[in-house]
């Protein structure tokens, strides 16, 4: 069955609900578009838990700030369609923003996730993160999967999605991908594109600078701020400027104890045009 494209709410919910009363599994791939081998693999891995499989492409005004690229963020909705078609994608919800925030964007009912929305990559992006769980929210209301996939490169935004599902009692199951990278390690990105040829052979180094934390500490170091300010000089040295780097505990986010087990290590930096995000795990055999 070829991909069908919604618009609007009431058409996609009345084809879930019809999906639904066969005994179908619906899975939900919340994406912004500009579709890359990431997003396919969310898709993969939803196949892998439901029958049927629905994409969403929004780029979402909520969680852009004012100075931030919401106008030049890549729009390539054909090509999208055809990769998620080829994919054996079911539905694709693509709403106009009115559909979403019909009361408007400063009138909408916000979900906020106290005390990991403002720090690391919110500290940085005001607001950012009070826009993507209300509009997860809002998708997960209207598309009511069983289960919904995020892809890990976005650490701290899955994080909040699984804080807030617990919180807000939604009956889903949070999944999260593993980070889709090129051959040099760069996590894809929709946001690689600004990257520029000169930059480019550089960018690696954040990867780079996390997975040297990460054998650090597997070898034995707990000086975690030292080895963030080293991984900091490290970014620094390749001619690039870094937001911050940040070891803590994967699931909760806040600063690690010395007995944690389970580590995120976080990192973003500037790029000329870009802002770029990455994370590696830790898991200390007891
Ligand atoms: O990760 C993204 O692409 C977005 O933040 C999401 C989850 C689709 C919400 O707009």
């Amino acid at each position: 069955m070829p991909l069908q494209i919604h618009r609007q709410i009431r058409p996609l919910r009345a084809q879930l609900h019809r999906a639904r009363e066969q005994g179908q599994r619906i899975a939900l791939v919340a994406t912004m578009g500009n579709l890359h081998e990431g997003h396919l693999g969310l898709l993969r891995l939803a196949q892998e838990h439901a029958e049927q499989v629905v994409a969403s492409i929004f780029v979402n005004p909520l969680q852009f700030g004012l100075n931030e690229d919401w106008d030049q963020y890549p729009r390539t909705f054909e090509s999208d369609v055809e990769k998620l078609d080829a994919a054996g994608c079911h539905q694709l919800f693509c709403p106009p923003d009115a559909e979403m925030y019909p009361n408007g964007q400063a009138q909408q009912t916000r979900v906020i996730c106290e005390g990991l929305t403002d720090i690391l990559c919110g500290a940085s992006r005001p607001g950012h993160f009070a826009g993507v769980t209300t509009v997860v929210a809002k998708l997960l209301n209207i598309v009511a999967p069983e289960v919904a996939i995020f892809g890990e490169k976005d650490w701290q935004q899955l994080a909040l999605i699984r804080r807030m599902v617990a919180d807000l009692c939604i009956p889903v199951k949070i999944l999260g991908a593993p980070v889709a990278r090129a051959a040099d390690g760069l996590a894809l990105s929709s946001r690689n594109s600004f990257i520029t040829p000169e930059e480019r052979p550089r960018v690696r180094q954040l990867h780079d600078s996390l997975c040297w934390i990460k054998t650090q500490i597997e070898a034995g170091n707990r000086d975690f701020a030292a080895l963030e300010t080293a991984a900091r000089h490290q970014i620094e040295q390749a001619d690039l400027r870094p937001d911050y780097i940040a070891i803590r505990a994967a699931s909760s986010l806040a600063p690690p104890s010395p007995a944690e087990r389970n580590l995120a290590i976080l990192g973003a930096l500037f790029t000329r045009a870009a802002r770029l995000i990455d994370n590696v795990q830790v898991h200390l055999k007891d």
